[in-house]
């Protein structure tokens, strides 16, 4: 039964059902599983243990490379499974959960959590599952549609269970690069002076005595949940491609710009489709997670080469591209989300990152995480990975929120993902402000010109003025200067009218 699958004989004995390979798990555990973006998780022992924790409870720390698809953390939440979870998630039950102090979430950078276990700062995965295309003649596995931390978990785990799922397509062998940092003292430089570099092996090199189980299935990812542009979104990424074009007139950037790196969700996928109308030939990107957008921007022949850790597609796009990987498969790779995210990596390429908010202030301060402040929305994601590190620090946001209740730009934000040091530009459908080299009160000024909803303008306006009176290098009336949260916490708009 499937020798091309799993290609090392003697690994064909390993072969059995999901139930028996979640019963390798065990309460208390440390698990690593496969999964990022909703791309290339475990899929049939997750969904094994939440049912065997129906019936005889247990609880597990688990690390993914970040949000897993098919429902699995709504199944594990609801089962009682989750202790802790890191280091991203985007599960409206899991958030739930976390909002309500039952699961202990450890929101993290995801370049950093392997860097931490390769440290022994967290403790190390006592079992990793990790989907898989195929197990290789030497016992290593091909990972599916995405890489995330999948490489690392299974290379520190004692045990390792590999889901073989027969429903991708088994060509996706070969695009993958893996690649795992040295140890320090003597860690040598990441070889990677190009976003289409390869410096890896095509597939997690471990020693196959490590497989305890192999478990086949045939779910697919979850087709991707990006909403198509929309007035605003297009606005945003007109806003952003004309500030584009002034950088290449002025010589800042090629016609090419830099390696792109574009975060999740409607807008960032928003802004990449806007650059197929755009006058600019042979981009590349830098990224985490490849949407809908980079394989248009492909096909339309604006888009080289693109290097992530995870493919995520709609249903729409699905079939097309994985049903025709040839097209694609010389112009991408999908390497560990530690590489993807790399800080050495980011700065040497020059990335532009473009990252959404929730919100940010009017010295250019990010939160990308926290409603009001206290609950959590999905995590950081890879965000502060690039956008400290890039050459253009871009985050974009919608001005604002639910029907206007909300202004994504506020006195002072209630939580701090991203600090003034670390933001170059801000965009939201009224405009884009470019904070280069500003001071905090000039900041501001271009903040509040170019970026609020008309309807906050003037109260914005206000608070800086009278701040501006009080003085200070960062002017702020204390006592006011969360009083919109308080607003929206209290009467469910920020400000009233
Ligand atoms: N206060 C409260 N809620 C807000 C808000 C604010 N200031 N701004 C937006 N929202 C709400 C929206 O109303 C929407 O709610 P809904 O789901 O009930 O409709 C939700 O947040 C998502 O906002 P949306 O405008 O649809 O943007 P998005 O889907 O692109 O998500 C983030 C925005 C910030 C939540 C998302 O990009 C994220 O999690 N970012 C952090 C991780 C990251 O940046 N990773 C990048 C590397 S991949």
């Amino acid at each position: 039964m499937y020798p091309d699958r799993v290609r090392l004989p003697s690994l064909l004995g390993k072969l059995m059902s999901a139930a028996e390979a979640a019963s390798l798990i065990q309460d208390g555990m440390t698990v690593g599983m496969s999964g990022f973006t909703r791309a290339g998780e475990a899929k049939a022992v997750p969904l094994a243990l939440a049912e065997r924790a129906r019936g005889t409870p247990l609880r597990i720390s688990l690390m993914t490379g970040a949000s897993l698809g098919n429902d699995l953390d709504k199944q594990l939440t609801e089962a009682g499974v989750l202790a802790r979870r890191m280091p991203f998630q985007v599960d409206a039950t899991l958030r739930k959960a976390i909002n309500a102090g039952e699961v202990m979430f450890i929101d993290q950078h995801l370049s950093e959590t392997v860097e931490q276990l390769r440290n022994h700062q967290l403790k190390l995965p006592d079992i990793a599952v990790i989907e898989a295309v195929a197990i290789t003649e030497q016992g290593h596995i091909v990972p599916t549609t995405s890489v995330g931390n999948s490489a690392s978990f299974a290379i520190f785990a004692k045990q390792v269970i590999v889901e073989i799922n027969l429903a991708h397509n088994p060509n996706l062998e070969g695009l993958h690069d893996i690649y795992i940092p040295t140890y320090r003292p003597t860690r040598t430089p990441i070889p990677l002076t190009r976003a289409d570099d390869r410096i890896g092996s095509t597939a997690i090199p471990i020693d196959p005595a490590k497989i305890v189980a192999i478990v086949v299935t045939d779910q697919p990812d979850s087709p991707s949940t990006v909403l198509p542009p929309d007035a605003e979104t297009q606005a945003i990424a007109d806003h952003l491609i004309d500030f584009f074009k002034r950088e290449v007139a002025a010589g800042r950037m090629s016609n090419s710009l830099g390696p792109l790196q574009a975060g999740i969700g409607s807008i960032a996928n928003a802004v990449m489709c806007g650059l197929i109308e755009s006058p600019f030939e042979g981009l590349t990107m830098y990224s985490e997670v490849l949407q809908d957008s980079t394989f248009e921007l492909i096909d339309a022949g604006k888009l080289r080469f693109a290097s992530g850790s995870s493919i995520t597609l709609s249903n729409r796009r699905n079939a097309d591209v994985f049903g025709n990987l040839e097209r694609y498969k010389d112009k991408l790779v999908l390497r560990p989300q530690e590489i993807s995210n790399h800080p050495e990596v980011v700065r040497r390429l020059g990335i532009i990152g473009i990252n959404t908010a929730l919100e940010f202030d009017i010295y250019g301060n990010v939160n990308s995480t926290h409603v009001g402040g206290t609950r959590m929305m999905n995590g950081i994601g890879g965000s502060g990975d690039f956008a400290r590190n890039a050459h253009l620090a871009i985050f974009v946001t919608k001005s604002i929120a639910k029907g206007g209740a909300i202004s994504s730009v506020v006195p002072m934000v209630s939580h701090v993902d991203h600090s003034e040091h670390d933001v170059d530009i801000l965009v939201t459908e009224q405009g884009l402000a470019d904070l280069r080299g500003l001071a905090p009160r000039e900041r501001a000024r271009v903040i509040i010109d170019n970026c609020v909803h008309p309807d906050y303008r003037a109260a914005l306006n206000d608070y800086f003025q009278r701040a501006c009176t009080k003085g200070g290098h960062t002017p702020h009336l204390l006592r006011e200067a969360l009083d919109w949260h308080i607003n929206l916490e209290e009467t469910g708009r920020m400000l009233a009218g």
